[in-house]
């Protein structure tokens, strides 16, 4: 079997799927090599993720990542956020094929656009240097 069951799981059944009106930060990236996009909304508190959307056009394996990953980083704080690598992603999607890596890299990269979209949002101070890729 190609694909894990959590993968399956997660592109036939996907959370969080959507837009948000009054997000508080967007990150919209984009895979070069494969051409596939993935946008990220978010609604920020007191440093806390209160609510996840994500619009990913794309193929199953970016599905997947963005659905786990969204659950991955609801409630958190922006910090345990940025914390949560595509590694960590792969793991609990039970992994993915090597060739769709790249996939669950463009979770972790519109993870972390959505944030520093926040960051300049709200005139936060930021570390430039970290989120320069
Ligand atoms: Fe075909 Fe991503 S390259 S769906
Ligand atoms: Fe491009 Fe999955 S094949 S994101």
């Amino acid at each position: 079997m190609l694909y894990s069951k959590e993968v399956m799981e997660h592109f036939s059944n996907p959370r969080n799927v959507g837009t948000m009106e009054d997000a508080d930060g967007v990150g919209s990236v984009g895979n070069a090599k494969c051409g596939d996009i993935m946008r990220i909304y978010l609604k920020v508190e007191d440093n806390r993720i209160q609510d996840v959307k994500f619009e990913t056009f794309g193929c199953g394996s970016a599905i997947a990542s963005s659905s786990i990953s969204t659950e991955m980083i609801m409630g958190k704080t922006l910090e345990e956020a940025m914390a949560v690598t595509n590694k960590d992603v792969v793991d609990a999607l039970g992994g993915l094929p090597t060739h769709k890596i790249h996939c669950s890299v463009l979770a972790e990269e519109a993870i972390w656009a959505a944030i520093e979209d926040y960051y300049i949002r709200t005139n936060t101070p930021y570390d430039k240097e970290k989120f320069a890729k």
